[in-house]
């Protein structure tokens, strides 16, 4: 290990919020700013004290390819205003209705739905801004990070296409096929864009970009098997929002399909392949090997 991952992984976690934290108070405007209202939700749901997982994987996938890879916190910043605005919308009323997220009242409780639906949409389109802005990075590959934001996020096996399955899913028969789509979709995909794109910013090749997507896919599924898990097993308290939901809403999980031992058991396996995918790597990847045990043995 280099000096700079001596320090612990909690430590390094703490450590890579803080700066993204930091970018993302540059890149949202002020609580001040017209029309204040939009401001004040938005922030409201970004600075509740979320993991940061996805941003931080994008900086250590960054890493894990280049020393150095300045100016990779703006791009990793984008990945969680994607993400917390699927959080707002995952929370609406007309979705899965929760009124706990980040240890807060979510935000249409907060805000009202026409605001709430208006900051997803802002941090939406903020992340696209960014992207545009960055300015250490060729036009080239500023267009394969748009391309890929924008597929994870969107309906072909992207997160849109993964919560529309989860609704309708619903209404229909718990099967592992369902499962793993709504899964891979509705999660899965931004997680495994979190390291493609800290990978391309930082200039991979093409053999280390598909290490990192196998990787990616492998933790993008341990990550929502694991929510499934948190779910039953943690109270709200800890989780910070509403434990119990999916079986009250009849939601199509894997300890529904496969019970909770089992779900235990495929998270596992899905940590392990996403060590054996990282094999190319030395270890300066020691951080992505991380990444997934804490993914896997997460409490919250
Ligand atoms: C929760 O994501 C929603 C899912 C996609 C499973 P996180 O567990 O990353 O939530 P935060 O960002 O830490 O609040
Ligand atoms: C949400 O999945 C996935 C998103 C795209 C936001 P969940 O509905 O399981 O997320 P939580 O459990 O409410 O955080
Ligand atoms: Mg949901
Ligand atoms: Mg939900
Ligand atoms: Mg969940």
């Amino acid at each position: 290990m280099t000096e700079a991952q001596q320090i612990t992984l909690n430590e390094f976690l703490a450590e890579q919020a803080r700066t993204v934290d930091r970018v993302l108070e540059e890149w949202v405007p002020d609580e001040s700013v017209e029309p204040v209202s939009i401001h004040r939700a938005m922030r409201y749901s970004l600075f509740a004290g979320g993991k940061r997982i996805r941003p931080i994987l994008a900086i250590a996938a960054a890493r894990a390819v280049s020393d150095s890879p300045a100016g990779v916190e703006h791009v990793a910043a984008t990945l969680e205003l994607i993400h917390t605005y699927s959080l707002i919308h995952d929370d609406l009323p007309a979705l899965d209705n929760d009124d706990l997220r980040r240890g807060r009242p979510t935000n249409h409780k907060v805000f009202g739905e026409a605001m709430a639906i208006l900051a997803g949409d802002a941090l939406l389109t903020l992340a696209f801004e960014v992207l545009a802005r960055l300015n250490r990075v060729s036009a080239e590959s500023k267009i394969r990070m748009v391309e890929e934001l924008s597929r994870a996020s969107g309906t072909v096996g992207g997160m849109i296409g993964g919560q529309v399955h989860d609704i309708e899913g619903e209404r229909k028969p718990p099967t592992p096929h369902l499962l793993e789509s709504i899964h891979r979709a509705k999660t899965g995909a931004l997680l495994r864009a979190s390291v493609r794109i800290g990978a391309i910013y930082a200039g991979a090749s093409e053999d280390e970009i598909a290490a990192l997507s196998e990787y990616g896919e492998h933790v993008g599924l341990a990550f929502q098997i694991v929510d499934d898990v948190l779910d039953v097993e943690q109270s709200s308290e800890s989780l910070g929002k509403t434990a119990g939901k999916d079986e009250a809403q009849q939601k199509i999980t894997f300890p529904a399909v496969y019970g909770l031992e089992q779900s235990h058991k495929m998270a596992e396996t899905e940590r392990l392949r996403a060590h054996a995918a990282l094999r190319i790597f030395d270890d300066r990847a020691d951080r992505l090997r991380q990444i997934a045990d804490f993914i896997v043995h997460r409490k919250t």
